[in-house]
C-alpha cells in the first residue's frame, strides 16, 4: 500500500471502541450472571479472539458489528473447551484469560500467533503460581503456548516490577476466585479499566495510590456497557491533525480516562492546539470530543509515570518528534521492546530509512526533530500500530512510502485507511 504527501486534512471522525475496554466487557460479561449488553464494542481481530475463546468455553455471545450481547455463565459456569484456545495476536486476551483459567475446574491450553508466542509470560506465570496456580509454558521458554490446570487459589500481595495493566488484571481476576484478598502494587499506575469495570459488575475492589486490592467474589452481575472510542486509535488522527499543514479534525467520543490520557498531555506540552469538549462519563470512563488543528511542535522529554498512560502511543509520538523543533527524549519505556513487535528497534529502523535523526537507547529513543522525511519501503512487522504510524508518516513525507503487510491494522482499527482517506482534502 502506497502513501504520498497530502495538502491538508479536514473533517469529522468517530473513533472505534476502546480495545482494552472491549476485551474486558466480554470477559467480565462471560463470568457474570445475566445478560451483558455492550455498545460501541471494537470489532477488531483482537477482541474477536476474546469472544471466540469464551464461546469455546460455553458462553453464548451474539456479536453484530459494534453491538454485543453476552449471555453470562456466572463466576463458576465456564466449561472445558474441546480444543486449544487461540488468542491470536492479543496479549490482553492471553494474559487476562490466564488469570481466570487458573481458577477453573478444568485444564486448558492457550496459544496465539507467532508474535504472541514470543511475548514474555513469566510476568503472569510467576504471580499466578504464587497464588497456587498450576500454569506452565509448554515449550519451557516462558512464552505461550501455556497449559493451565485449574487449581484452588490463595490471596497474595504482589509487587510488580512492571507497570502493566495486563499483569495487574490477570492477578486481580484470579483474586476473584481466591480464598482471601489479593493486592497488586505497581511502580506507576497502569490503565485502570479492570478496576472500574469490575466494580460495576459488583466486585469488591479498591485502589490506593499504585495498589489495587480485590476481595473474593461469590458472583458478578451483568451490566450495560458503553465503550468509548479508543484514544490509542484517535492518537493517529491527533498527530496527523497537528502535523499536516492547514488541517482541522474533529474527533468524536474519545476515551480520556486519566490513566490513558498521556497523549493529550504530550500534544499540549509539545505546543499542539487541542480542545476538548462535550465531556461524558459512562461506567466511570470519561470521554470527550477533541478538536485538533495544525501546530508548530517543540521537542520534550517523556518519562516516568507518564509512560504507562501513553505506552501504545509512543510510535506515533516518535513520529511527531521528527517534525518538532529541538530534541525529544523518550525514556523509561523498555516495555516497548516486548509489544507486538520490538517497537523501539522497528521505529528507529523505519524512521531512519525515511531520513529522520533518531537514536535507539536502552529504554527509549532520542529524536532530533526538523530533518525532512522522505518516502521509503516500511516493514511493519505486521504490528498494527507501526503500520498506522507509517501511513501517517507517508502522508507527510516527500515521495512515495510503501507499507508492507498493511492489513494488520484490522487488529485494532479495521477502518483506519478508509477513515484516513475521508479526511484527505
Ligand atoms: C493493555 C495494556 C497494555 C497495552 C495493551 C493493552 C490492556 O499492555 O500496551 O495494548 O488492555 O490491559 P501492558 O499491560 O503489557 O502494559
Amino acid at each position: 500500500m502506497n502513501f504520498h504527501r497530502v495538502k491538508q486534512l479536514h473533517g469529522e471522525l468517530t473513533i472505534p471502541g476502546d480495545k482494552s475496554i472491549s476485551h474486558r466487557s466480554v470477559m467480565f460479561g462471560s463470568i457474570a450472571k445475566g445478560i451483558t449488553e455492550i455498545q460501541g464494542f471494537l470489532p477488531g481481530a483482537d477482541c474477536i479472539s476474546t469472544i471466540n475463546c469464551f464461546r469455546k468455553m460455553g458462553v453464548t455471545i451474539e456479536q453484530n458489528n459494534c453491538s454485543v450481547i453476552v449471555h453470562g455463565n456466572g463466576l463458576h459456569g465456564l466449561v472445558k473447551p474441546d480444543s486449544i484456545l487461540d488468542c491470536g495476536n492479543s496479549g490482553t486476551t492471553t494474559r487476562l484469560i490466564s488469570g481466570i483459567l487458573s481458577a477453573q475446574n478444568f485444564s486448558v491450553t492457550l496459544t496465539g500467533d507467532s508474535s504472541i508466542q514470543k511475548r514474555p509470560m513469566a510476568r503472569i506465570i510467576d504471580p499466578l503460581r504464587m497464588m497456587g496456580a498450576d500454569i506452565t509454558s509448554v515449550n519451557n521458554n516462558q512464552c505461550a503456548p501455556l497449559h493451565i490446570n485449574g487449581a484452588h487459589l490463595h490471596g497474595i500481595h504482589y509487587d510488580s516490577r512492571v507497570a502493566s495493566a495486563q499483569v495487574k488484571s490477570a492477578i486481580l481476576l484470579a483474586g476473584l476466585y481466591a480464598d482471601g484478598p489479593t493486592s497488586v502494587t505497581e511502580p506507576y499506575v497502569s490503565r485502570n479499566h479492570t478496576e472500574l469495570m469490575l466494580k460495576g459488575f459488583g466486585a469488591e475492589i479498591s485502589c490506593n495510590d499504585t495498589t489495587a486490592t480485590i476481595h473474593p467474589a461469590t458472583e458478578l452481575y451483568s451490566q450495560h456497557i458503553t465503550v468509548p472510542g479508543d484514544i490509542s486509535s484517535a492518537a493517529f488522527f491527533l498527530a496527523a491533525g497537528l502535523l499536516v499543514p492547514n488541517s482541522e479534525l474533529l474527533i468524536r467520543n474519545v476515551g480520556i480516562n486519566p490513566t490513558r490520557d498521556g497523549m493529550i498531555r504530550v500534544c499540549r506540552e509539545m505546543g499542539g492546539h487541542i480542545t476538548l469538549f462535550n465531556q461524558t462519563n459512562a461506567g466511570g470512563e470519561p470521554a470527550a470530543d477533541i478538536l485538533v488543528s495544525s501546530s508548530n511542535l517543540k521537542g520534550i522529554t517523556i518519562e516516568g509515570s507518564l509512560i504507562p498512560t501513553l505506552i501504545d502511543e509512543l510510535p506515533i509520538i516518535a513520529l511527531m518528534a521528527c517534525f518538532a523543533q529541538g530534541t525529544t527524549i523518550i525514556k523509561d519505556a523498555a516495555e516497548l521492546k516486548v509489544k507486538e513487535s520490538n517497537r523501539i528497534a522497528v521505529m528507529v529502523k523505519n524512521l531512519t530509512a525515511m531520513g529522520a535523526d533518531v537514536k535507539e537507547t536502552e529504554d527509549g529513543m532520542i529524536i532530533h526533530g526538523g530533518k525532512p522525511l522522505h518516502g521509503a519501503i516500511i516493514d511493519t512487522k505486521s504490528d498494527h500500530r507501526i503500520a498506522m504510524t507509517f501511513a501517517i508518516a507517508g502522508i507527510l513525507a516527500d515521495g512515495e512510502t510503501t507499507l508492507q503487510n498493511p492489513e494488520c491494522v484490522t487488529i485494532s482499527y479495521p477502518e483506519f485507511y478508509n477513515d484516513l482517506k475521508r479526511c484527505i482534502q
